[in-house]
């Protein structure tokens, strides 16, 4: 397989089977960069010089079976090996609980439905990611370890718990995100999302980040800093409701994706409504950061001075980050092509607001410009 350059995270998948290849690739292919194997010696060769960032392991494989693939990748050094997945045939297969005991990290059972598939692979990409941050200075470890902490908890209010937004989480990540600017490690914050699967989670600290600097441009109080912080970490939490495979779709989304897509304000909403504690500023930033001055914007096509000051600051970083977010079906855009983009939308955001913040966004030190 040709070793093309791709925006995607690379996955492995070892299975003799060539119809379960053709059902994981076409499955994964929209999002990831799929090397697939046929012969798991062929798989072990390959990973002696490189390591995908998960590695699905089918237990019928030949020559070496799927357990024999696993213990040989088990004993490769920890730092060199890949997550593990293993595909059973069956619940029953005496090969899930091997695999799971011979340090597999994951398991699943065929038939593979695309979402729980995905899911399986996105987390343990993101396990391995959040395991590196062990390595990290204390000011970014600790930023990002309290915001996915505060992202696996709201996870939960999405998947099923009826419980508020737990704001005490929401304070402490934003707390550390803005020493983590003011000391000037945002850039290694950035740095540890590059490879990390879950987008709203990426996006929200991108945003959150460009936020907190804006804030203390503006020389805002503290209070009103941690308010913008938060609204920035908060703003598209309505996303993590949203399947992987509509959220990362390439391409052109249909008229129901788009508007599932549009949804997320409202779903954010509607969590929000479970706390009566929320600052205004907060509500204010997630319920409007895709209003426009012009009206173009939505949910409510509010109008000029109906846009809160906090959701004009925040619609700017908003936009920047996604024009600059890597993404499976783009490259990042360069921060100065992402402002020169904007410049050009008219009156739509606050012009005199990008103007002030154009020296932040297009500041190398902030390593705000693109996470690759
Ligand atoms: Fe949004
Ligand atoms: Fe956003």
């Amino acid at each position: 397989m040709p070793d093309a350059p791709s925006h995607k995270t690379t996955i492995a998948v070892v299975d003799s089977n060539a119809r379960h290849i053709a059902v994981l690739t076409e499955a994964l292919d929209p999002f990831y960069r799929v090397m697939s194997f046929a012969d798991s010696e062929d798989a072990l060769d390959w990973l002696r010089t490189n390591r995908p960032s998960a590695l699905l392991v089918d237990e019928d494989v030949q020559p070496l079976s799927g357990t024999s693939t696993i213990e040989a990748l088990f004993r490769m050094p920890a730092a060199r090996r890949p997550p593990v997945i293993g595909v059973a045939a069956e619940r029953t297969s005496p090969f899930l609980d091997l695999a799971r005991r011979r340090g597999a990290e994951a398991t699943l059972v065929k038939p593979l439905h695309r979402a729980g598939l995905i899911r399986a692979v996105s987390d343990r990409i993101n396990a391995l990611v959040e395991t590196s941050w062990d390595d990290y200075e204390s000011t970014p470890r600790v930023a990002l370890k309290a915001a996915a902490k505060l992202f696996a908890e709201l996870q939960a209010r999405f998947d099923g718990a009826e419980e508020p937004i737990p704001f005490d989480l929401v304070n402490e990540a934003g707390a550390a995100l803005i020493k983590a600017v003011k000391f000037d490690r945002v850039g290694d914050v950035l740095y540890g999302l590059r490879f990390h699967d879950n987008y709203p989670f990426v996006h929200c600290l991108r945003v959150a980040a460009l936020l907190a600097k804006f804030g203390m441009e503006m020389k805002l109080g503290s209070e009103d800093l941690a308010t913008l912080t938060a609204g920035g970490l908060l703003h598209d939490i309505g996303k993590l409701a949203i399947p992987y495979p509509v959220l990362n779709k390439p391409g052109g989304l249909s008229y129901e994706d788009t508007q599932l897509m549009k949804s997320h304000v409202a779903r954010a909403a509607q969590i929000l409504n479970r706390s009566t504690d929320l600052p205004r500023g907060v509500r204010m930033v997630v319920e409007q950061h895709h209003e426009k001055l012009d009206g173009t914007g939505y949910p409510r096509g509010l109008f000029g001075k109906q846009v809160n000051d906090l959701a004009r600051m925040a619609a700017i970083a908003d936009i920047f980050c996604a024009l600059t977010d890597r993404r499976p079906y783009k490259a990042a855009m360069t921060a100065k092509e992402a402002v020169t983009v904007m410049q050009d939308m008219g009156f739509a955001i606050d012009v005199r607001l990008l103007g002030t913040f154009t020296p932040i966004l297009v500041d190398p030190s902030l390593g705000s410009g693109h996470i690759d």
